[in-house]
């Protein structure tokens, strides 16, 4: 017999939708599943201020055309961000939070913070009117070894940060270790994660061995397995902390099969039904409804979607390569298979 979820259409609070063509190829995918997604605001440059953000949301609502989809934003935290900017953001809805990038640590990461106290009036700020800080919790420094900077972080930068701004709304982005998982959990209730699908998913090995597989080379790197394993209970627990947030980054093909490859997984194409499908391996589908469109809007303070998805358990194969128009992704789980498909004909896709 055939089996079917049917879940309140859920969020990603942690979304990379790029520019001009990348944007329009990349949001058809998005909707599918998502009604709305917090978007990383890592664009050259980055964008760092109210008017910047709302002319973003204005060529993403462009780029949407008829999907019905809502996009939520961010702000690049810099070191010219001012307590100002922050009273600016408090008037408007349509912003949810302030992106910290270390300096250095990721794409378009360069102009990011390189000691965060240096922001502490902003910070104050934040704290004051509840404006989140959202966190890519990697120490960059050349002396720490890259499987090494979540933990890192989390012990010098993160736990101090927590202590001196005790009210401060944190989310731990992409959380990919046990110590990550741990601080989460031991912390308050000001203080959460995102979870992608591919930290659930996928170890070290399977991006090194059989042959090295540079699609899977992501920020934070996979992991070894024991950290995979905490993601993933952490993922299915129930713990209101941990929600979705796929950080699907596409880069086009050529980024990700050179000499030198740029750091991301596209994964808005299919993450849902691998999400899905992790959760019922663990005996825990009753609890992916919650983790996928509840305890991020709520720990955001947004309603609930009332917009329902439904899907039902079906082989899909997965293209090695995804071709919209002239862009070619490499998607996650390229070339295999997934186990679940949407079933409502409006929403139907049909794979390019
Ligand atoms: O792998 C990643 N790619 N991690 C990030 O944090 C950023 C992202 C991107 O924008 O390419
Ligand atoms: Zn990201």
């Amino acid at each position: 017999m055939t089996e079917f979820i049917t879940l309140r259409k859920p969020d990603d609070f942690h979304l990379h939708v790029r520019d001009d063509e990348v944007l329009k190829c990349v949001l058809p995918h998005v909707a599918r599943y998502f009604k709305r997604a917090m978007i990383m605001p890592n664009l050259s440059p980055p964008v760092s201020n109210i008017e910047m953000a709302l002319d973003y949301k204005r060529r993403i609502g462009d780029a949407v055309q008829n999907l019905d989809f809502n996009p939520k934003m961010t702000l690049y935290l810099t070191p010219f961000t001012k307590p100002e900017d922050i009273k600016a953001a408090r008037n408007e809805d349509s912003v949810i939070a302030m992106k910290y990038y270390p300096a250095g640590a990721t794409t378009n990461s360069e102009y990011g913070v390189r000691d965060i106290y240096q922001c502490r009036k902003v910070l104050d700020e934040m704290q004051k009117i509840g404006l989140p800080l959202s966190i890519h919790g990697e120490i960059v420094d050349p002396d720490i070894d890259v499987f090494d900077r979540e933990q890192v972080f989390v012990d010098t930068i993160l736990s101090k940060l927590v202590a001196d701004f005790p009210q401060l709304k944190i989310i731990l982005e992409h959380v990919s270790t046990i110590e990550g998982v741990q601080f989460v959990e031991e912390t308050g209730d000001n203080v959460a994660a995102t979870i992608t699908a591919h930290h659930m998913l996928l170890n070290r090995n399977h991006m090194l061995l059989n042959g090295i597989k540079s699609y899977l080379f992501c920020f934070p790197i996979l992991k070894s397995e024991k950290h995979r394993k905490a993601v993933l209970k952490a993922a299915v627990s129930g713990n209101k902390k941990f929600f979705l947030g796929t950080d699907s980054a596409p880069h086009e093909i050529a980024k990700k099969t050179g000499l030198v490859n740029a750091g991301g997984i596209y994964s808005s194409f299919n993450a849902l039904p691998i999400y899905i499908e992790l959760f019922k391996q663990q005996n825990a589908l009753e609890k992916f409804e919650a983790f996928s469109s509840q305890f991020g809007a709520d720990f955001y303070r947004l309603d609930h979607n009332e917009e329902r998805i439904k899907l039902e358990r079906q082989q899909v194969e997965i293209p090695e390569v995804l071709t919209i128009n002239q862009l070619q992704l490499i998607p996650l789980k390229s070339g295999e298979t997934i186990n679940w498909r949407l079933v409502d004909s409006e929403t139907e896709f049909s794979v390019p």
